[in-house]
């Protein structure tokens, strides 16, 4: 079910004369996302932190601040970033199992809302640190709940045999450890389960956790003022026109239906792919078809570097022809120009008859595309447009 459909289209006259390979951003469709997810959180204790890492762009970063919302950030560099961007300090949270010493001093100097700490390690090093900076850390304790998300296996993160929280057997523990800490404020559990997440039953599953663990530790006098559920949203990768928004409905249903949150907790989720995904299109020119036996392949200006989820996950992208006026379709292997096998967008993929210089859109590209392109090859990164800028 889409909640709130919003039309998208390319302005191409202005389109046509950028100089490609450049992401371009849609800001109605950012707008109609942002404006969906406040919608459904509207009247509960609810807030979204938003995955820089997903997308960091300044641009982007600052509409998000100014829709309210905080950020999740995983390095010293997107604390910087989301600051300059205009978040609030006591709206950010601080993620990542290898924090170093001067970005949690960076954390701490900032003030911000929370560190998501993974192990007892880096809980004495933070209390540490603000002990000689004469402060106190609020912090929420990662948990691995050992949740299979069934997505792919290099952004699952829930499961005990990866790096990722502590096992739920550690975790008794490490709270007692945290409390008494005089340099940590322990104000929460984090869960984060993996990404590209499309099923509801994991969080249905991740709920039931919580609720067990909060009675557990409820017995014992604990409270929790935090419950954070972290991100994971999946977005539809197959029919961006169809599913502009995804559905944050049936998303932030399952939380309201099936999470025990108290009256004075606050349930805390970061989100990152379901905010900035489907407003995102890589824009590229053809460069070249060449033909090999019986393979036809489309050579674009844009590769790998620019955006890597095809060659790094196998990941699928609609891939759309936007000059071509031929009536006739055809077959291409999609790739780009890096000296590297894997630098293909698609295989296969039917696309109206396509000529030099036509302007082909890899679409869905607004999550971990710009974030994650590279200067590989010596190339330059890819430029952004904004779609009300040009
Ligand atoms: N919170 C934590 C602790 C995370 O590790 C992540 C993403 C998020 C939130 C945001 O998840 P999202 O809502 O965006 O799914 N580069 C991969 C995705 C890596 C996700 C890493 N963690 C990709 O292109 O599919």
């Amino acid at each position: 079910m889409v909640n709130n459909r919003t039309d998208h289209h390319f302005p191409m006259g202005s389109l046509q004369q950028v100089s490609t390979p450049f992401y371009y951003y849609d800001m109605d469709i950012l707008h109609a996302t942002l404006d969906a997810i406040k919608r459904q959180i509207e009247g509960y204790p609810f807030k979204v932190h938003y995955a820089v890492k997903a997308n960091g762009n300044p641009r982007i970063i600052n509409e998000i601040a100014q829709s309210g919302l905080g950020a999740d950030l995983v390095s010293g560099g997107e604390i910087q970033a989301a600051v300059k961007a205009g978040f609030e300090p006591q709206e950010l949270t601080y993620s990542g199992v290898g924090k170093t010493d001067w970005e949690i001093r960076l954390g701490l100097d900032k003030n911000i809302g929370c560190f998501n700490v993974e192990s007892i390690p880096e809980l004495e090093v933070i209390n540490a640190l603000a002990s000689e900076m004469d402060t106190t850390a609020r912090v929420a304790l990662r948990v691995n709940p050992d949740i299979d998300a069934h997505t792919h296996k290099y952004i699952t993160t829930g499961t005990a045999e990866n790096k990722f929280g502590i096992t739920l057997e550690e975790l008794e523990n490490t709270v007692k450890q945290a409390i008494e800490l005089p340099n940590i404020e322990l104000r929460g559990l984090h869960f984060h389960i993996g990404s590209q997440i499309t099923s509801m039953q994991p969080y249905v599953m991740l709920c039931e956790t919580v609720n067990k663990l909060q009675d557990q530790f409820e017995q014992q006098g604990i409270h929790f003022p935090i419950l954070n559920m972290g991100g994971g949203l999946g977005i539809d990768y197959s029919h961006p026109d169809e599913c502009l928004i995804p559905d944050f409905k049936q998303y932030f249903d399952v939380f309201k239906r099936h999470l025990n949150f108290k009256q004075d907790q606050q349930v805390h989720f970061e989100l990152g792919r379901s905010i900035v995904g489907q407003c995102g299109s890589l824009i590229s020119r053809t460069i070249y078809i060449k033909e090999n036996r019986n393979k036809k392949f489309v050579i674009l200006d844009a590769g790998m570097n620019d955006l890597i989820r095809p060659a790094l996950y196998q990941a699928h992208h609609a891939i759309q022809n936007l000059t071509s006026r031929d009536t006739q379709s055809e077959a291409y292997d999609i790739v780009g120009p890096v000296c590297e096998s894997s630098d293909v967008f698609a295989r296969d993929c039917q696309l109206p008859v396509t000529h030099r210089g036509d302007l082909i859109a890899i679409r869905s590209a607004g999550a971990y595309g710009e974030s994650m392109s590279s200067t590989y090859n010596m190339r330059s990164l890819p430029n952004s447009i904004f779609s009300d800028k040009i």
